[in-house]
């Protein structure tokens, strides 16, 4: 150390009149010191490395000065003046050597390699934070900066005769790169702006507020590579450590050149030239790690960026210069693709010049091949070539046509396999747009050439879902204007007479189209897209595109059939989301509340998953609705078929009835015996109500504290969660709420054997309470596990002995299995059964129709008997044969595809991965629940338990963003409910846990762990 605090501190009270506490700060090569007064003011004490120059020095505190005057918002370090009224002393060391010192103004805030996530939010604030840097840069000078900085990526001519120093893979990237700055970089030099630049947003040098909610980039420390250059280098150096790291560094790219934009409009020369002083700028820092390596093998900070820095010359080194380009046009609302508005001009020029690649009779078909289309069928058949080609057929069949169309820029439901998926920054992401037009017809019908050219290339794309057999054709149009066509899934043989360079004419038979077995095992069909940029590809090209590059590609492919026709293809436009919001709001009822900040469109079911509009799979995690998986095959056609044959009411006999019923009783003890089918949860405990109330000449009921069981008057009535929360008017004098049986923060906890005993002497109480009354419980109702109490496990012995006291009062017990039942619990089909107790009567809903609605009465002959008094009951839809017939294929497939065991093996799979996180993060206070029927409490402090409800709601929303659905519920919102389709697997389970891993390492999960 080259100075005691205690000199420092003397120092400071002669020169600055301050007195307080000091401690060293991590450095490069000067001193950095935190020094905090008594006044409660913090500051930094900066003492300069010996080869420090004054001038330097001068310069720096200059433009900190410039930027207080220009006032943009930026928070910078402020230069204190001393009591001489110096702003640069000096200080001897203790090797009597004198160095520059400094103390500045501290700027509360956290470097941004720190901060995690850097979400799409931060990156457009690091941006916008740059571009004020610009902005108030942009009349500042000072000799000084004009100077040689080997940072400045304009300046990276010196690295050249180090590339030598690289051998392998690193010399082949090096090289590239260089070449890259020769050829693209070094000659836009003239036509860019200059300015003197803060030229060192890296990572550790940008500041990010400490608000982890809502985290702002006020502005950046150490001011000592100022130097005058290209204004855009200073952007170029922020992308070139912000997208470090990044699966997609072209994604969080464009969002910190949007920001910056906002800020600072980017000129077009300097879009073009930004992809290539950005890997300038990295290759800089790989040359300059690879020198200091040879230097000071022992100072890793200089080494500390250069992993992440080859890193990211690799990945880029797949990204071609001219999409990275169009992405950050695209990043400043420009048209991507420059030559899309050359290609409109000339479509409209160039009547007679093309023709359609097919022949095609008077009428077409236009398909519906999007993610939602109704025509398709199922996933299954989607993804099932034979039954797609099938599909395809019939319709073009019924329609009387032999050519059918598949649409330019559709989000398409095909694309949504592993064929197509690929790492975004915060989760998976699908090519899902389609950015040709699809012309299906027979194997070996004729393909001509849209318009005059020549074969540009051609290969056999061989694998399944590839193109298969692909020519591209070059149209040199004008003397300064070409462009492409592609024609995918073409028979092998088209290939034989293809010659690159030779001349077709328009409408010359180029290809056939070739069948399943060569042509990438589609459907016969040709793939025709227009490219305006081939990106130097060669006989293949992208014909789906990432939903988020969308307006890139569509902008490098316009619409086949503007080409064809001078006109835009027909769209098969869907309401929007905002339209949907708009029009709930105006004309549905507004008591209920839509998921997520920013809500989700969904359009298909399948499995474990939904997919959204774009194409986007969801994990889902929370519907148990769709128990046997969204849309699970054999339930649909179950319901399709009968629904084209009958659907009627009870009053006719029906077979369905009897197999339902039947198959449904098998599950039950012998002693329920009844069934009622009715059409909801609700209905279902409705009717469970009137059964009770008959039954006994009763009607006080004894229910759970937070327990919900439905939405009529009556549930609503017996329903905690509802009459005790926002909107609710407290329990009807009937309705007698006994504590929630929670063991971990309830009255009575785990620690407690007798726990159960004692939530269930409550029940004895509130029977007591109703007698004292005159009167007697009708029934008590609970569900085995309550759901929205926050997925509560009822303890040892509760319900047991609650039934106990409610029937020895006359009373009967009701089991709300709405939830819970199905096989969901693992170790038995109902829930109720893990408590060694049978109910007097059985609700059951949501997963019994797997989405159908559906719900079920079961109760005793004798309850039954006594409701059959005369009085009617007839329900129109409850146990029409299609409901008969989807809930049986439900219990067949439980059955047939061993769910109930599933529940239990991956459940207890996932509560492991969950118990094993909790080990980890303090944050998460318990988990719970039997089978695939889990929660797990989030709280600040695991003593005193305090929800952690802003935290649970931030992982939910984040989980959206990883394409994961979860939800929060219990009182206090702070649980994390999981009880996804049975279907859930271990790998759907290791997905989640590692997601819910990397949320809970986020700064604002780890505020309390
Ligand atoms: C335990 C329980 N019972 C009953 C119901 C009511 O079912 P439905 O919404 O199908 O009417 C629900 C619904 O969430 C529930 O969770």
């Amino acid at each position: 150390m080259k100075f005691s605090n205690q000199n420092l501190l003397e120092f400071l009270k002669t020169n600055f009149g301050v007195i307080g506490a000091i401690s060293a700060l991590p450095g490069e090569l000067d001193f950095n010191y935190f020094f905090q007064s008594d006044k409660g003011k913090s500051y930094i004490l900066k003492i300069a490395n010996l080869q420090e120059q004054r001038q330097n020095l001068e310069l720096q505190n200059a433009l900190i000065a410039h930027l207080a005057e220009k006032n943009l918002g930026l928070e910078v370090s402020q230069v204190v003046k001393s009591i001489g009224g110096n702003e640069i002393l000096e200080i001897e060391d203790e090797d009597s050597k004198t160095r520059f010192v400094r103390l500045l103004t501290w700027v509360e805030g956290r470097v941004y390699a720190k901060v995690n996530p850097h979400s799409p939010l931060l990156l457009e604030r690091l941006g916008e934070m740059c571009g004020k840097l610009c902005q108030s840069l942009k009349d500042f000078d000072h000799p000084v900066a004009h100077r040689f900085m080997k940072w400045d990526p304009s300046q990276g001519e010196w690295i050249k005769p180090h590339l030598d120093r690289f051998s392998g893979q690193r010399k082949e990237l090096v090289d590239y790169y260089y070449q890259l700055f020769e050829n693209n970089a070094i000659p836009a030099f003239s036509s860019l702006r200059k300015s003197v630049n803060y030229n060192d947003a890296n990572d550790y040098n940008v500041l990010v507020s400490l608000n982890v909610n809502d985290p702002h980039v006020p502005g950046v420390i150490d001011f000592g590579d100022v130097v005058y250059t290209h204004t855009i280098n200073e952007l170029a150096i922020a992308l070139a450590y912000s997208i470090m790291g990044k699966s997609d560094p072209l994604e969080a790219a464009a969002h910190v050149v949007r920001g910056f934009n906002s800020s600072f409009k980017i000129t077009e020369q300097e879009l073009s030239v930004l992809f290539s002083l950005i890997t300038t700028r990295v290759l800089i820092s790989v040359v300059c790690s690879e020198l200091n390596r040879a230097e000071h093998p022992e100072n890793t900070y200089l080494q500390i960026s250069d992993k992440p820095a080859w890193d990211l010359l690799i990945k880029l080194k797949e990204v071609s210069p001219d999409l990275a380009h169009m992405v950050f046009r695209s990043a400043c609302d420009l048209e991507p693709c420059s030559l899309h508005l050359e290609f409109n001009s000339w479509v409209r020029e160039s009547k007679g010049l093309v023709t359609f690649p097919i022949s095609f009779g008077k009428n077409s078909l236009w398909l519906d091949l999007s993610v939602g289309s109704l025509e398709m069928g199922t996933m299954n058949h989607l993804h099932d070539p034979d039954l797609l080609d099938k599909r395809i057929t019939e319709l073009m069949l019924n329609a009387g046509v032999s050519v059918s169309i598949g649409r330019y820029n559709e989000a398409r439901a095909f694309y949504t396999t592993d064929s197509f998926v690929s790492e975004g920054n915060d989760s998976l992401k699908w090519r899902t747009i389609h950015t040709g037009m699809d012309f299906f017809a027979k194997s070996g019908t004729e393909v001509y050439a849209a318009c005059d050219g020549t074969i540009h290339s051609y290969a056999n794309n061989e694998g399944d879902r590839d193109y298969g057999p692909t020519i591209i054709l070059e149209h040199r149009v004008k003397k300064n204007f070409k462009f492409y066509t592609l024609y995918g899934h073409l028979s092998s043989d088209s290939l034989l007479s293809a010659e690159v360079g030779k001349v077709v004419k328009k409408g010359e038979l180029i290809a056939r189209l070739g069948n399943r077995s060569e042509n990438g095992n589609w459907p016969p069909h040709l793939h025709f897209q227009v490219i305006l940029n081939l990106l130097d590809k060669k006989g293949d090209f992208p014909g789906v595109a990432f939903a988020d590059q969308r307006k890139i590609w569509i902008s490098i492919s316009p619409d086949p059939w503007l080409l064809l026709t001078g006109s835009p293809s027909e769209q098969n436009n869907k309401l929007t989301k905002k339209e949907i919001v708009e029009f709930r709001k105006k004309h549905v009822g507004k008591n209920l509340s839509i998921s997520y900040q920013v809500p989700v469109k969904m359009v298909r079911g399948n499995g474990v998953f939904l997919f959204d509009d774009s194409g986007k799979r969801y994990l889902d995690t929370v519907n148990n609705v769709a128990h046997v998986g969204h849309e699970h095959p054999r339930v649909v056609a179950a319901g399709q078929q009968q629904m084209a044959v009958l659907n009627t009411n009870t009053r006719y006999l029906h077979d369905n009835l009897v197999k339902f019923v039947e198959a449904l009783l098998e599950t039950m003890p012998a002693e329920l015996n009844v069934a009622y089918i009715v059409n909801s949860g609700s209905e279902a405990n409705e009717l469970a109500l009137r059964l009770a109330k008959n039954f006994t000449s009763q009607k006080d009921m004894i229910v759970s504290e937070v327990g919900y069981h439905g939405n009529t008057n009556a549930c609503v009535e017996i329903s905690s969660y509802k009459f005790d929360g926002r909107g609710g008017k407290g329990a009807a004098p009937h309705v007698h709420v006994v504590p929630i049986p929670d063991v971990y923060r309830g009255l009575y906890q785990s620690s407690d054997p007798s726990a159960g005993t004692k939530y269930a002497d409550h029940v004895s109480k509130a029977v007591e309470n109703i007698q004292s009354l005159g009167r007697k419980p009708a029934a008590i109702i609970f569900e085995p596990v309550i759901s929205c109490g926050g997925q509560i496990e009822l303890p040892l012995n509760f319900l047991k002995e609650a039934y106990h006291h409610v029937r020895k009062a006359g009373g009967v017990c009701i089991a709300d299995e709405v939830q819970t039942g199905c096989g969901r619990a693992g170790n038995s089909f109902w829930t109720f059964q893990q408590h060694n107790v049978v109910p007097d009567i059985v609700t059951i809903g949501k997963p019994i129709g797997n989405g159908h609605p559906l719900g079920v009465v079961v109760t005793t002959q004798a309850i039954a008997d006594s409701f059959n008094n005369g009085m009617e009951y007839f329900n129109t839809f409850g146990g029409n044969p299609v409901s008969c017939a989807i809930g049986l294929e439900v219990l067949k497939v439980i059955k047939e595809e061993g769910l109930q065991e599933n529940a239990k093996v991956v459940g207890q799979y996932l509560k492991g991965g969950l118990q094993n996180l909790m080990n980890e993060f303090l944050i998460i206070g318990d988990v719970r629940g039997p089978g695939l029927f889990i929660g797990f409490e989030l709280v600040k402090n695991r003593e005193t338990k305090e929800p952690a409800t802003e935290q649970a709601s931030y992982l939910a929303n984040r989980m959206r963003d990883k394409g994961i659905l979860m939800s929060t519920d219990g009182p206090f919102n702070n649980v994390l409910k999981i009880k996804p389709p049975m279907v859930f697997s271990r790998a759907n389970s290791d997905f989640l846990i590692a997601a819910i891993n990397s949320v809970l390492k986020e700064d604002f999960m780890k505020t309390f762990s």
